[in-house]
C-alpha cells in the first residue's frame, strides 16, 4: 500500500497540531452552546476522532453519510443522502466536519439540507480545503490546509475505499488511479 504513494503532503506531526489548533478554536467558539457535531461519512472518521479527543467541552456526535465518488477521482455532482441524522437539530448549534472542500457540491447541499431543520447555527469544519476547484459558494468556518490541485488519500480519504487507514496524508502515484 505505502509503495502506491508518490509523496507526503501533510505529516502525521503536522496533521496532530493542527488539529489541536481547530480543536481549540472551536471549543473556544463553543463553550456554552453544547453544540453538535456532525460527521460526514467516510472520510471525516479519522479527522473526526481526532478532533473530537481534543474539544473539552459539553457536546453531541452524530453522522451522516453521502454519496461521493464511488471508485473515480472526479465527482459525478450528485450527492445523495444514505445515512440521516439520529437526532433532531433545531435550535442547536450545529457543527459539520468534512474531510476535504473541493468542489463544494458536497457541503452546499447538506448545509441547506440542514438549514431546513432550523438549527440555531450552522458551521463547517474542514480538515482540507481545495479551493482552485470550488464551483459552489461555499466555504468553510475553519479549516487546516489549503492544497494544490491534486487527488489526495489517507487519514479518512479514499481512493476507490482503499488508503483511508494511512496515518498521513499523500498524494498517490498517477498510474494507480488511470490503471
Ligand atoms: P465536493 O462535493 O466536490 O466538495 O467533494 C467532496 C468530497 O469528495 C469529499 O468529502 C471527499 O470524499 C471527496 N474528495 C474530493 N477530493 C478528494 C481527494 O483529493 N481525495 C479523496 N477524496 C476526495
Ligand atoms: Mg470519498
Amino acid at each position: 500500500m505505502l509503495n502506491d504513494i508518490e509523496r507526503v503532503l501533510v505529516s502525521e506531526a503536522e496533521l496532530e497540531a493542527k488539529v489541536q489548533e481547530l480543536a481549540d478554536k472551536i471549543a473556544a467558539d463553543y463553550k456554552d452552546k453544547n453544540p453538535v457535531f456532525i460527521g460526514i461519512l467516510k472520510g471525516s472518521f479519522v479527522f473526526m476522532a481526532d478532533l473530537m479527543r481534543k474539544i473539552n467541552i459539553y457536546c453531541d456526535i452524530d453522522f451522516m453519510a453521502v454519496s461521493s465518488y464511488g471508485n473515480k477521482s472526479k465527482s459525478s455532482g450528485a450527492v445523495n443522502i444514505t445515512k440521516d441524522l439520529g437526532q433532531d437539530i433545531e435550535g442547536r448549534h450545529v457543527v459539520i466536519i468534512e474531510d476535504i472542500l473541493d468542489s463544494g457540491r458536497t457541503l452546499s447541499y447538506l448545509k441547506k439540507y440542514l438549514m431546513n431543520r432550523a438549527p440555531a447555527s450552522i458551521s463547517i469544519c474542514t480538515l482540507l480545503d481545495k479551493p482552485a476547484r470550488r464551483e459552489a459558494d461555499i466555504n468553510a468556518d475553519y479549516f487546516g490546509f489549503d492544497i494544490p490541485d491534486e487527488f489526495v488519500v489517507g487519514y479518512g480519504l479514499d481512493y476507490a475505499e482503499h488508503y483511508r487507514n494511512l496515518p498521513f496524508i499523500g498524494v498517490l502515484k498517477p498510474e494507480i488511479y488511470s490503471e
